[in-house]
């Protein structure tokens, strides 16, 4: 049972450390939003992570897992750190680590001897050395612990990783935060930092490779007259390729794939290697948001000027709340921009959305199609699939339907008189 302190209590620093007490180790969670300190000290949680709001509540009441806004008294307490602090992309495609950067000039003096810090965040590589150097202690280690969870899969992912991943230039510290994981029963692998920092970015480009050449396929089943569907369950059959992640759609988003697949491209070029593999797959995924807009386009008629148009999901994938770099929203936006009317239904969203101020919410997804020209579904959330189409008839004006994330059953909604669209097949 260790003393573990979790700086940033967002997707991946709560899910850490309501995980790391359900290990049973003693976790205290800091964050520098005070309200959202309040929420959790009270067992509940704002993001939408299944079975997240349980771990917490026990933790609270196992005396485990605490929450705190008071860096100082959090950190000066632990004999593990862990950062899991924002680094967003910047404009130029290099990362802000601002945030990072900022905790660890605070926490140097405060950490007690042996101590060992341990970054969780996607950060450049030579983070690791780095952050040392800014905690300025030759009496603390600093290892790289790079996160694999998925949102909507968060907990799952965390408690049974495919692997864990350690690395760092002082064994004993590597080997210290690897016990941190026992109760995973997972592989754990030991390396040195630079190459912990670099599993990271590969893995996220790797995943995003495989959604991009997927997405391509796909384009090129629909010019042909093939399945896509057909072909990804033959070629994810191979072990060597695997099933996963062949779901074709409009694109990949979220906080991870566009803003990492954008920082390697760019720690690449810095370390003079032109990556040439992923900036297509990166113009794979614009060119993919541009084809789901172009394909609604011609769907009814040639212009979206005027066009009132339903749409079906904002998060970037079904199960979390998050919107962030999502392709539903960029979709939308590009609707909008060209002069489409938009009225949106996602079960995460209610009353208006920032991002898209101009975009009508409904309350249902039938109501978000009343007197719509076209049908876009953008995010695979289920309960869109069991929705009765003859009720969508009854009030959209038009029949079409673009089927983003080929989430429908053709058939069925042909039956009542659809004009239905997937990605990557021609419907018989
Ligand atoms: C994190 C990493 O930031 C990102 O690099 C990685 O790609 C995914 O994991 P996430 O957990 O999704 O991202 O971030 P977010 O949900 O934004 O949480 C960060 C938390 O840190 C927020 O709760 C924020 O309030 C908090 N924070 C931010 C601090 O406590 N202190 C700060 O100085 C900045
Ligand atoms: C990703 C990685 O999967 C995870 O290991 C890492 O820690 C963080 O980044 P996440 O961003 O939560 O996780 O989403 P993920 O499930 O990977 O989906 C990313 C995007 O790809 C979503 O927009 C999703 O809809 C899309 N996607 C995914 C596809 O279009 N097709 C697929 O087959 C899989």
């Amino acid at each position: 049972m260790a003393e573990i302190a979790v700086v940033g209590a967002g997707y991946v620093g709560l899910t850490s450390g309501a995980c790391f007490s359900h290990l049973g180790h003693h976790v205290v969670c800091i964050d520098n939003v005070e309200s959202k300190i309040e929420t959790l000290s009270r067992g509940q949680v704002s993001i939408v992570e299944e079975g997240l709001e349980g771990l917490v509540q026990a933790g609270i009441s196992r005396n485990t897992l605490r929450f705190t806004s008071d860096t100082q008294a959090g950190v000066s307490s632990a004999d593990y750190v862990f950062l899991c602090l924002p680094t967003p992309d910047l404009p130029n495609g290099s990362v802000d680590m601002s945030y990072v950067d900022a905790v660890a000039k605070q926490i140097g003096p405060w950490l007690r001897p042996g101590t060992v810090v341990v970054n969780k965040s996607t950060v450049p590589v030579g983070t690791t050395r780095h952050v040392a150097q800014l905690l300025g202690r030759d009496d603390v280690s600093v290892v790289s612990n790079p996160e694999f969870l998925r949102e909507g899969n968060a907990v799952a992912d965390f408690l049974n990783p495919s692997r864990v991943v350690i690395g760092g230039d002082d064994a004993a510290a590597v080997e210290r935060v690897a016990k941190l994981y026992d109760g995973t029963n997972s592989p754990v692998i030991r390396c040195d930092a630079t190459s912990a920092e670099t599993i990271k970015y590969a893995a996220n480009a790797y995943l995003a490779t495989k959604i991009s050449f997927i997405n391509s396929i796909a384009n090129i089943c629909e010019h042909l007259g093939a399945d896509v569907r057909v072909v990804a369950d033959a070629i994810g059959r191979d072990p060597r390729i695997g099933g996963q992640f062949l779901q074709p759609g409009p694109g990949f988003g979220g906080s991870c794939f566009p803003k990492d697949t954008i920082g390697l491209l760019r720690l690449a070029g810095d370390a003079g290697y032109d990556f040439g593999v992923l900036r297509s797959v990166i113009e794979a995924n614009d060119q993919q948001l541009a084809r789901t807009v172009s394909k609604v386009r011609d769907a009814v008629g040639g212009s979206l000027r005027g066009v009132a148009i339903a749409v079906w999901g904002l998060t970037f994938k079904a199960n979390t709340d998050d919107r962030r770099h999502s392709p539903a929203v960029e979709v939308v936006r590009r609707l909008v921009a060209e002069g489409a009317r938009v009225t949106a239904f996602d079960p995460t969203v209610s009353g208006v959305v920032p991002e898209l101020p101009s975009v009508g919410v409904a309350a249902n997804a039938i109501e978000a199609c009343r007197g719509a020209e076209a049908l876009v579904v953008l995010t695979e959330w289920r309960e869109f699939a069991i929705v009765p189409p003859a009720s969508v008839r009854e009030v959209m004006a038009g029949a079409a339907v673009m089927d983003a994330r080929n989430l429908l059953d053709p058939g069925l909604w042909r039956s009542v008189g659809f004009v239905y669209q997937g990605v990557g097949f021609r419907p018989q």
